[in-house]
């Protein structure tokens, strides 16, 4: 049965994999600067023996043919690169580059990929379909090396029905997976706006335009975006981050700068929540007699996870790792670039246990002491190849 010979592949190169993950841990490189890592990821494939192309300059796809290769085409997703933090892990492997550090787990992410791609490889002649292995850069940083990747027409020839990724999770204990159904991440955009008035003499605040005034009663006025004009069930943030300006306590300032983050789960709410901000920041600033600068950086777009091809994973990863071992992730505000390929093709984005409290391994995603409970690499590269060849969709 094609589940027990990846369940034996996946405990015979465990440790291999445990070791390629140390490897790449130890040796982060920052969004869109993955050259290493890149290489690193061809000359595994070249190892292997799979066929793969370069995309976005440090992006890598592979293709792996099955039995009936036209039947159905799978795509499987990893991020591969990592964040300006400073690493305080005391471990064998610990980045060897002060200020970087894979403390998102996107280097297990590419361990999982390219453990299931070895895997999938070796049991070729055992499943149908074809399979396509996407290496990405850029999933920390605008645009999102995801859209770069799509751009690049990673999507195309042949065109995947469904793609899966996952996430390492770090409260959820090893040995379990979860998965969910719908929306399950949002949308991030990053609001920059500038309230311009006239700066003077504090004294004589007749003869100046505040712009602390005016930006104060924006940021309340922009609460009602939310509050007012989305439905309470639709999950949405916005939040202003950062209010920069003056300098001294006589003067009025000529201007203030205010930073903010707007999220959404709902693609159409989200363009209206952009009108609204504009409008109300507009009108606003405008009739306290300023002048406002407002760019909105449009981030990713909300993760969505296709119901069918979810339920089907969802049974399949049960066959796997037992009912048991199977939960359901919670929702969550944090955007990923995943949602780029999700608003295209059928998406599953799920989620892989790290988390061991015995071993003291619980520390969350972008921080300096974020680690995982390495036992979870046999299961993580065994589900993904499990979940490539076995969902029909
Ligand atoms: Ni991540």
């Amino acid at each position: 049965m094609l589940k027990e010979e990846i369940k034996r592949l996946a405990k015979q190169y465990a440790q291999e994999f445990i070791e390629v993950r140390h490897y790449l841990h130890a040796n982060p490189e920052l969004s869109y600067e993955e050259y290493e890592t890149s290489k690193f990821i061809q000359s595994k494939l070249k190892e292997f023996g799979i066929p793969f192309e370069i995309k976005a300059t440090t992006g890598v796809v592979g293709i792996i043919k099955g039995i009936n290769a036209d039947k159905k085409i799978i795509a499987l997703r990893a991020d591969i690169d990592a964040l300006p933090i400073t690493e305080e892990n005391d471990i064998p492997y610990k980045s060897g580059k002060p200020g970087l550090m894979h403390a998102c787990g996107h280097d297990v992410h590419t361990t999982c990929l390219l453990g299931a791609a070895k895997i999938l490889n070796e049991l070729k002649d055992k499943w149908e379909g074809t399979i396509k292995l996407i290496f990405q850069p850029g999933e920390e940083k605008n645009p999102g090396g995801a859209s770069l990747m799509i751009k690049d027409g990673v999507l195309e020839n042949p065109k995947p029905s469904a793609i899966f990724g996952l996430h390492v999770h770090p409260g959820l204990p090893t040995g379990k997976t979860s998965f969910r159904e719908g929306k399950v991440m949002a949308s991030a955009d990053e609001l920059y706006i500038t309230v311009k008035g006239k700066g003077g003499h504090a004294a004589s605040p007749h003869l100046c335009i505040d712009p602390i005034l005016i930006a104060s009663h924006l940021i309340i006025a922009l609460q009602q975006v939310v509050s007012r004009n989305n439905n309470p069930y639709n999950p949405t943030v916005l939040s202003i981050t950062s209010f920069q300006g003056g300098t001294t306590t006589n003067v009025i300032p000529n201007e203030i700068k205010l930073k903010g983050t707007f999220r959404a789960m709902d693609e159409e709410w989200r363009l209206k929540g952009h009108e609204l901000i504009r409008r109300i920041a507009t009108d606003l600033v405008e009739s306290m007699g300023g002048e406002i600068d407002l760019h909105i950086d449009i981030g990713y777009p909300s993760v969505y996870n296709n119901e069918k091809l979810n339920s089907i994973a969802r049974q399949q990863a049960e066959k796997y790792l037992g009912k048991d071992n199977v939960e359901e992730t919670e929702k969550r505000m944090g955007a990923e670039d995943f949602g780029y390929y999700s608003q295209l093709i059928a998406g599953c984005f799920y989620r892989l246990g790290v988390m061991n409290k015995e071993k003291g391994i619980t520390a969350g995603v972008h921080t300096p002491t974020f680690n995982i409970d390495e036992n979870a690499i046999e299961i993580g590269i065994g589900m993904m190849a499990w979940l490539g060849s076995s969902v029909e969709f």
